[in-house]
């Protein structure tokens, strides 16, 4: 039987490409994002996959927990479950701290950490009844490693791994897994800017990623029962580099 699956971020970039991946494998996919036009035309090229799923696309705004609620309200009432939940919706606003208002800082934990804390906490209940569930948070490099001028981006990556360690703990006993994916640096918009250009010499691996690399992850992971609580890095090495 297909499962279900809900994409936060799933319109563009990293969340597109695991959208992408699992329509091929023959699950229904709901991509919930902000921007309506992106949301539609992933959802063109989802549709167009002969996997034999049904697809969704709905507008959400992961920083507003109403917002969080309704939408997966009405993917529940569309396919009656929820078998896997990605965390991919994220940005970045870099600066440095003492250039970083409280805001700014409060503004990003809200979307990248508290976002997929929420997002969790309303498919929990469900799957909980299920006895079956899996959570996908994607995390960072910079999350482990550090960036100059990313600190809040930083503490929200390092968040989601406490948060993915503590949530695997507590749900194991009911059969949900909760891992994290760390990628490195992989071709999406939010790497578009000029500023990345010289990080592919620090690679191992001597580029970036492209964002079907993470997908295979979150696939793996998703079709693998006895796996929680883990991270996998996908970098090119970039690791052992930094
Ligand atoms: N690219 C990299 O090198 C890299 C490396 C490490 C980790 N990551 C992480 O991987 C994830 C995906 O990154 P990406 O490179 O694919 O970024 P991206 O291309 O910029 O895509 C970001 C996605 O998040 C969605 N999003 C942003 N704000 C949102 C909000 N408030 N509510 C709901 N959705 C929202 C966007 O939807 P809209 O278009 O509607 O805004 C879009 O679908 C992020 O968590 C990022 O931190 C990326």
């Amino acid at each position: 039987m297909s499962r279900v699956c809900a994409v936060f971020g799933g319109s563009r970039g990293i969340g597109a490409a695991i959208s992408k991946a699992f329509a091929r494998e023959g699950e229904n996919v709901v991509i919930l994002a902000k921007n309506v036009d992106r949301i539609e035309a992933t959802l063109e090229s989802l549709n167009k996959i002969d996997g034999g799923g049904t697809h969704t696309g709905l507008i959400c705004n992961i920083s507003s927990e109403t917002d969080v609620k309704t939408r997966l309200s009405q993917v529940y009432d569309k396919y009656g479950r929820i078998d896997i939940l990605v965390n991919s919706a994220g940005i970045t606003k870099d600066s440095l701290l003492l250039r970083t208002s409280k805001l700014e800082v409060s503004d990003l934990l809200e979307l990248n950490l508290i976002g997929p804390m929420i997002t969790s906490r309303v498919v929990l209940k469900e799957m909980i009844r299920q006895q079956d569930g899996c959570i996908i948070n994607i995390g960072s490099i910079v999350g482990l490693k550090g960036n100059i001028g990313q600190s809040s981006y930083g503490a929200s990556k390092a968040g989601l791994l406490g948060f993915t360690r503590c949530l695997a703990k507590e749900v194991a006993s009911r059969n949900i897994r909760v891992n994290l994916i760390a990628p490195g640096f992989i071709k999406t918009d939010m790497t578009g800017g000029s500023q990345f250009l010289h990080m592919e010499n620090h690679i191992p691996m001597g580029r970036f990623g492209d964002p079907t690399e993470v997908a295979n992850a979150a696939v793996f992971l998703a079709n693998s029962p006895y796996i929680t609580g883990q991270m996998i890095t996908v970098d090119g090495g970039l690791q052992l580099a930094i």
